[in-house]
């Protein structure tokens, strides 16, 4: 390549970059994507994004090992990454193990060689150091001036993309806590356990949905969603949903309408979260037969998120007790589910709960309670926030 094509294609990879950062709002996979696209820009073999975290004074990154990914954190001002926070100075460094400031931690870690380093701060259009961007490796030489040129630029462009999506994570953070507040008041009426029941059912959803071998993104939606799924009850009478023994049918097809309010409160909403929650509020009583409510709606014509609920809900409605009913053994739960398959169930939503049936266990047994809405809701955020 000559000298003004290598411009030209870099030119055309910067303008890519911008339009690619600033779709993705997902901070992890906004930070994956970065790093891809600086290797191809720069010709190098790795980058770290180094992001800094004002409240324990750490630099964090998310680390390659394998398949998985790994977060790791340093101290603010260690290593080349933390000098160049601290200064706000960009560092080229031809042999990285010959300069006192390297931190091996991470080649130890990761089994990596780092040769040469190019660092540069990443700085918000306030101009504060919000990280660090380090590009490894070079092929070939060493990074140059226009490297460093073009590595600032990228971080700059980078920097409010990381932003907005940090403020969308705490976005849904927040707005996802109003969601289960809200669900917890809509049952706390029938139900002294609501947050234990509630967290059974999100947790035994994902595992069911995990089972099924359902995207992870899939798996995450359902844990979400799933916990509004009887939100309707809020339109249910107290003479009704609290009564002791057993509703008259009159008083059952009333009891029904918990499907139709549910839908109602959640489908105008816009975030595509509360779209799938509202499907599995409408559909959570269909039976696999077409014998359900409220729609009588058959086989693959329920939403496959309420065909994963109905599983979850019924199990953890026959474990717990109601003022109608004793609570039963989990053996007993479990044996019932199965009679159900192909009735009740879809077949392989009950083959995929068997499979996971020891961890929906271990998940029963932690039901202390004390807890206010599900724990690791927020931590599991990080995550999964585009919704
Ligand atoms: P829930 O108590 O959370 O129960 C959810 C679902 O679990 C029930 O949906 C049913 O499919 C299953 N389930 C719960 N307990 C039993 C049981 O003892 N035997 C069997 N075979 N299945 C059980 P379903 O029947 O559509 O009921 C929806 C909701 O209506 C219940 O939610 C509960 O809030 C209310 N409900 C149902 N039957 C009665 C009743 O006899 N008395 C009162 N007070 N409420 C009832
Ligand atoms: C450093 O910042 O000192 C090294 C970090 C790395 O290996 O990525
Ligand atoms: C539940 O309380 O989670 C299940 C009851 C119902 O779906 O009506
Ligand atoms: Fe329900």
């Amino acid at each position: 390549m000559t000298r003004a094509e290598e411009l030209e294609n870099r030119l055309r990879l910067l303008v890519n970059f911008g339009g690619v950062v600033s779709k993705e709002t997902n901070l992890t996979r906004l930070l994956e994507l970065i790093a891809e696209q600086v290797r191809t820009i720069l010709n190098c073999d790795r980058c770290s994004v180094f992001i800094l975290d004002r409240q324990t004074n750490e630099l964090w990154s998310k680390v390659a090992l394998g398949m998985q990914h790994t977060e790791i954190r340093v101290p603010f001002s260690k290593g080349i990454a933390g000098h160049v926070a601290a200064s706000g100075q960009t560092m080229n460094i031809k042999d990285a193990y010959q300069d006192q400031r390297f931190n091996h931690d991470l080649d130890r870690l990761t089994g990596y060689r780092t040769r040469s380093i190019l660092a540069v701060p990443m700085k918000n259009v306030g101009g504060h150091i919000i990280g660090v961007f380090e590009a490894m490796n070079k092929n070939g030489v060493n990074f140059d001036v226009d490297d460093e040129g073009i590595l600032q630029l990228i971080s700059s462009l980078a920097a409010s993309g990381i932003e907005n999506a940090q403020l969308y994570e705490s976005l849904s953070k927040s707005q996802l806590e109003t969601i289960y507040r809200l669900a917890v008041t809509a049952e706390y009426r029938d139900q002294q356990d609501t947050a234990i029941h509630l967290r059974h059912i999100s947790e035994y959803s994902a595992l069911i949905a995990q089972g099924l071998g359902m995207p992870e993104r899939e798996v995450e939606n359902i844990r979400y969603a799933s916990p509004l799924h009887d939100i309707g009850k809020v339109g249910i009478a107290d003479a009704i949903l609290l009564k002791p023994g057993k509703l008259t049918p009159e008083e059952f097809e009333e009891m029904k309408k918990h499907t139709v309010y549910g839908a109602k409160i959640l489908c105008n909403a816009e975030s595509s979260l509360l779209q799938i929650a509202c499907k599995v509020a409408a559909s959570h009583h269909e039976k696999f037969d077409g014998t359900g409510y409220p729609a009588r709606l058959k086989g693959e014509q329920i939403p496959l998120y309420a065909r994963v609920v109905s599983v979850a809900d019924v199990f953890d409605a026959l474990c717990m007790p109601r003022v109608y009913k004793p609570k039963w053994d989990t053996e007993k739960a479990h044996e019932y589910i199965r009679e159900e398959s192909g009735k009740s169930f879809d077949p392989a939503v009950v083959e995929a709960f068997d499979k996971v049936y020891g961890d929906i266990l271990k998940m029963h047994a932690i039901g202390d309670g004390k807890t206010t809405i599900i724990p690791g809701i927020t931590k599991e955020m990080n995550r999964h926030n585009s919704y």
